[in-house]
């Protein structure tokens, strides 16, 4: 959450903007830059997106700078204003901090130094480094930034710039991401890789406590002891025009069109002679033989892949799956022994919850593997091994992508392991390698007909999505897909737990979404859809291609395609992005960036 972006080296106004606006994803409520131009410290900041600020500074965006650093904001403490927008500022005026993550005792600080004749001005936990720095500060920018975190508690990524210190920029970290890279013209930092991949493909991650000093030239790491640490870099190997929108309106849809791309992009190198190959997790063959309890960790979309997992695994076998959000795992007394297997799943590899899941386990002496989409994440660094997804970067707040992603690996890991127990599945894994044709005929050939049904109910402010076994986690990821981008208020239940409760809600105004594809549990299904109907919901039902029961019953259908049944969660899943990105677009929304949403919740 929130953006970092700085650089020192040769640059102009415009660059800290743009590198900014390739972050805005991570939070968007205001934003600002601070720079060094001729001895003087600018602060420049204002609420809203990043091109209000880029209207700000329309005149002085070509302006030289020598150094500066820039932000983008998901307001946590104080209201979304120009004041409480970072950069956040010293008594002096000459320090510029810029920060994310949340500094949980940011009140006794405040008070502290209120008491030592500190004036603060806004209502964020930011400031106080402002003041902290200032207090420790000696004519070694380095140094006062080192002995100010020392008396920081929670997290923190933060880039600061001091007036009368040209030749360094200083960045550190605790808990929540910062990257470097470096080319002829300079040296750079932010809170991700995507606004560096324009300066190299090879970074460097800082890691907890870590505090680097950016000069012109080089940059240099130390623990926050004041020891130096030796560099590791990371290739990254995404592609720069991957971070734009290639003539789509919206990233959302754009990210839609890629997913049969990313389905084959994570089988590639993982299937052969009809089995699953994992090199990066051979080594654990005989420990995962072994295993006789999973444990699946995530947030949102994540967690609802992590379940789909489940079905799919049990499917090949009785096996003991637990799956669970990481904000409640990580405060359960839950059972972990040489024998379980504990798999976090995170996109973005830096989800807070899910980190510190990821480190309850491994207190415990637990194995991790996770699931991630990038190189290098803080998640990929402290599990013990990592499968990735190889999606390419997610822009969209709203997850599409990286889950079908997610799906595809976490189907060819249920099959390794069942492998591994004795399992031949060469079918299931000849039908996974036809999924992306399959997958980007359907996206051609239904798109134009799933957004006339959503032009049909775009009016309506509630939804209910029922679906069972493997298609009950595509009910909840489509409910969360419309609920977050077209703000809708859309519920996902099992079907068989309706009249338990939720049916009670059902009326001419309610409508449903059914998943009544053509699998073991479709008649358990239509007995479901009929309860609706009696209730007077409008009912769109997401039914096979050839079915010829459910459309008669139903008021409108979405057909995917006829599939064996445990294949349906990616072409389900697929129907009900576009389903949500077409009620959204409709209404006129930021389906890029919804509202009190980012990518990336690096905070509790
Ligand atoms: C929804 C969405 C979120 C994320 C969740 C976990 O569209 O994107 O629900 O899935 O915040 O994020 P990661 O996977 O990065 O841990």
């Amino acid at each position: 959450m929130c953006g970092i972006y700085g650089f020192i080296g040769e640059g102009k106004v415009e660059d800290l903007v743009n590198g900014l606006k390739k972050l805005e994803y991570r939070g968007y409520d205001s934003a600002g830059i601070a720079f060094l131009k001729s001895k003087n410290l600018i602060v420049e900041k204002r609420t809203g997106k990043v091109d209000a600020l880029r209207s700000l500074m329309n005149g002085r965006l070509e302006e030289r700078i020598n150094a500066g650093i820039a932000h983008t904001r998901w307001a946590t403490h104080g209201m979304p204003t120009d004041i409480n927008a970072h950069p956040q500022m010293d008594c002096t005026k000459k320090i510029a901090v810029v920060h994310n993550g949340i500094i949980e005792n940011f009140a006794t600080l405040r008070d502290a130094l209120t008491s030592e004749g500190h004036i603060f001005v806004s209502q964020t936990d930011t400031e106080v480094i402002a003041h902290l720095i200032e207090k420790y500060f000696r004519g070694d920018l380095f140094e006062a930034v080192r002995v100010a975190t020392l008396d920081l508690e929670g997290t923190y990524a933060i880039g600061v710039i001091h007036a009368d210190i040209e030749d360094e920029v200083i960045f550190a970290r605790r808990k929540s991401p910062l990257v470097i890279a470096a080319n002829d013209f300079g040296t750079y930092c932010a809170s991700d890789v995507t606004p560096l991949i324009s300066v190299s493909r090879d970074v460097v991650f800082l890691e907890d406590g870590q505090i680097a000093r950016l000069k012109r030239n080089k940059f240099e790491i130390f623990e926050n002891s004041g020891k130096p640490v030796e560099n590791h870099f990371y290739h990254i190997n995404w592609d720069e025009k991957s971070a734009e929108k290639g003539g789509y309106k919206h990233f959302m849809m754009k990210e839609i069109h890629e997913e049969p791309r990313v389905i084959s992009d994570a089988l590639v190198g993982r299937i052969k002679d009809g089995k699953v190959i994992f090199e990066e997790i051979k080594d654990w063959n005989e420990y995962i033989k072994n295993i006789r309890k999973i444990n699946v960790i995530a947030c949102g979309t994540s967690f609802h892949a992590g379940l789909v997992f489940k079905y799919f695994l049990e499917r090949l076998r009785p096996f003991d799956v637990e799956v669970e959000v990481s904000s409640e795992f990580r405060y359960r007394n839950v059972f972990v022994d040489d024998r379980v297997l504990n798999i976090a799943i995170s996109q973005s590899g830096e989800t807070a919850d899910t980190l510190e899941s990821v480190r309850l386990v491994k207190s415990l002496g637990g194995k991790v593997l996770a699931i991630s989409n990038v190189v290098g994440s803080t998640l990929t660094r402290e599990a013990d091994r990592t499968l990735y997804i190889n999606a390419g970067p997610e822009i969209s707040v709203a997850s599409t992508k990286a889950y079908i992603g997610q799906i595809t690996v976490l189907y060819l890991l249920a099959i390794y392991m069942d492998q591994l127990m004795g399992g031949n599945h060469s079918e299931m894994v000849i039908n996974l390698t036809k999924l992306p044709e399959i997958v980007d005929n359907f996206i051609l050939t239904q798109e134009d007909s799933i957004k006339s049904i959503a032009d049909k109910y775009v009016g309506y402010t509630n939804f209910m999505y029922i679906g069972r076994g493997i298609n009950y986690p595509s009910a909840l990821e489509g409910a969360l897909k419309l609920k977050e981008i077209s703000y809708t208020n859309a519920v996902g239940y099992q079907a068989g737990e309706l009249k338990h409760g939720p049916i009670a809600l059902l009326d001419e105004k309610f409508p449903v979404m059914a998943i009544v594809v053509d699998d073991e549990l479709k008649d358990k299904m239509i007995s479901n859809v009929l309860e609706t109907k009696a209730r007077n919901a409008q009912v769109v039902a997401i039914v096979s291609a050839s079915d010829r029961k459910v459309s008669s019953l139903v008021n409108d259908v979405i057909r995917v395609p006829d599939l064996e049944s445990y294949l349906y969660p990616f072409v389900v899943g697929i129907a009900l992005q576009l389903f949500a990105y077409n009620v959204a677009n409709d209404r006129n929304l930021n389906i890029d960036m919804p509202r009190n949403l980012a990518k990336s919740v690096t905070v509790e």
